[in-house]
């Protein structure tokens, strides 16, 4: 379950790249279905498994602060998501570079299960 959760996480950060680069470079693809429709297939993926975890860990019986964080830092990982693909011009980047930030500290809380 672990690895199918770092897999769709892969998928998840490798998927919103890709469109940040489709909507700079070919706007006209960002149009195709399954290019908007997969990015939230992977998504779910990532949620329903990261929820299977915690359950599996028992991960709620103990400190569970950093699955808080986890979830928080999650929302904020979508909102600048959105934003990156959405703003035209360079507060995207902003989006982009704050969505980034958030997605590396999720991984970190994930690895040291602590919120610092
Ligand atoms: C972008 C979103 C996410 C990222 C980057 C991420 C990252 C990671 C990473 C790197 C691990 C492996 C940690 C290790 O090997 O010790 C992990 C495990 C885990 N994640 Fe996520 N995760 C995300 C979303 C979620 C969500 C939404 C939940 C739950 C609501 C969740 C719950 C868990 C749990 C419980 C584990 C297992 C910890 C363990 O057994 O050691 N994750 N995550």
């Amino acid at each position: 379950m672990k690895h199918l959760h770092l897999l769709f996480i892969a998928l998840s950060l490798i998927s919103f790249l890709g469109r940040v680069a489709l909507t700079k470079f070919r706007p006209e693809m960002m149009q195709i279905k399954w290019v908007n429709i997969a990015p939230h297939a992977i998504n779910g993926v990532v949620i329903l498994t990261g929820i299977s975890l915690v359950f599996q860990g028992h991960w709620l019986e103990g400190e569970f602060g950093w699955i808080v964080a986890k979830i928080i830092a999650l929302l904020g990982y979508v909102a600048f998501g959105i934003m990156a693909l959405k703003l035209t011009d360079e507060k995207r980047w902003y989006a982009f570079g704050g969505a980034l930030l958030l997605f590396a500290y999720i991984a970190k809380v994930a690895v040291t299960k602590s919120l610092f």
